[in-house]
């Protein structure tokens, strides 16, 4: 996992500076990349922010960050990449889950500044390109579980197929969980629930107990639980 580059582009002294200690890295008004919660940025490095590259969905994306925003804000206020969902903000919910270089995370906890050089799938990509409109080819390159291009992502064809869904808010954690919850399956990682004779390595098999254990993270208050165990099982028959 990468980190925040310590090149002369992020010291004080490195590039314009557009923000200072005393207006908390606000910015002036009018600066070019808008950052959280209604602040503005600016588009260059300077001791509160840095230049990052994050290859999200198959595409590399630099900006800068403020060191203080969390992965979550980055992707829905800086890429406008509204999939992921702001549920609790505190690691609770489970809504805001994507996948950082194939393993999923709560994104709201993570700062942005820390995933530098990560490839971040959101639900977005899950189905093949951005959600910006522009889409790539590029299946199983860096850890990043993308689909086709063009076609849904077998889980999103199953949660569809199983009506596993409500409201649907939860509906982009649950997906991108799932999905890298099937990876560490696959990958010999063990659950609380996982059989301890079960091989160390080996794949573990995905009974409806694995799945609730493994998706019980991301809650859902529609209660679409048993048709979400459904599209998982569908996934990996
Ligand atoms: S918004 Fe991240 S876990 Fe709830
Ligand atoms: S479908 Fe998950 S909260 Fe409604």
């Amino acid at each position: 996992m990468g980190s925040p580059r310590n090149s002369p582009k992020n010291s004080p002294s490195g590039g314009p500076t557009t923000a200072s200690a005393t207006d908390g890295g606000a910015g002036r008004p009018g600066s070019p990349v808008a950052a959280t919660r209604g602040e503005r940025i600016p588009s260059s490095p300077d001791r509160h922010h840095s230049e990052v590259t994050l290859r999200v969905n198959g595409r590399p994306r630099t900006l800068v960050v403020d060191h203080r925003s969390v992965l979550l804000d980055v992707l829905r206020e800086q890429l406008r990449l509204t999939g992921a969902k702001k549920g609790c903000d505190h690691g609770q919910c489970g809504a805001c889950t994507v996948l950082v270089d194939g393993r999923r995370v709560n994104s709201c906890l993570l700062p942005a500044v820390a995933q530098d050089g990560c490839a971040i799938t959101t639900v977005e990509g899950l189905a093949g390109g951005d959600g910006a409109g522009e889409r790539e080819r590029e299946s199983d390159r860096d850890g990043e579980e993308r689909s086709a291009d063009g076609e849904l992502h077998p889980l999103q064809r199953a949660f569809i197929d199983r009506d596993a869904f409500q409201c649907g808010y939860c509906t982009p954690g649950q997906l991108c969980s799932a999905v890298g919850a099937i990876a560490e399956a696959e990958s010999g990682h063990p659950s609380h629930v996982t059989d301890p004779g079960t091989p160390s390595g080996q794949p573990v098999a995905l009974d409806p107990d694995e799945i609730r254990e493994r998706l019980s993270g991301n809650l859902c208050r529609c209660g679409a639980y048993p048709n979400i165990v459904r599209a998982v099982e569908d996934v990996i028959r």
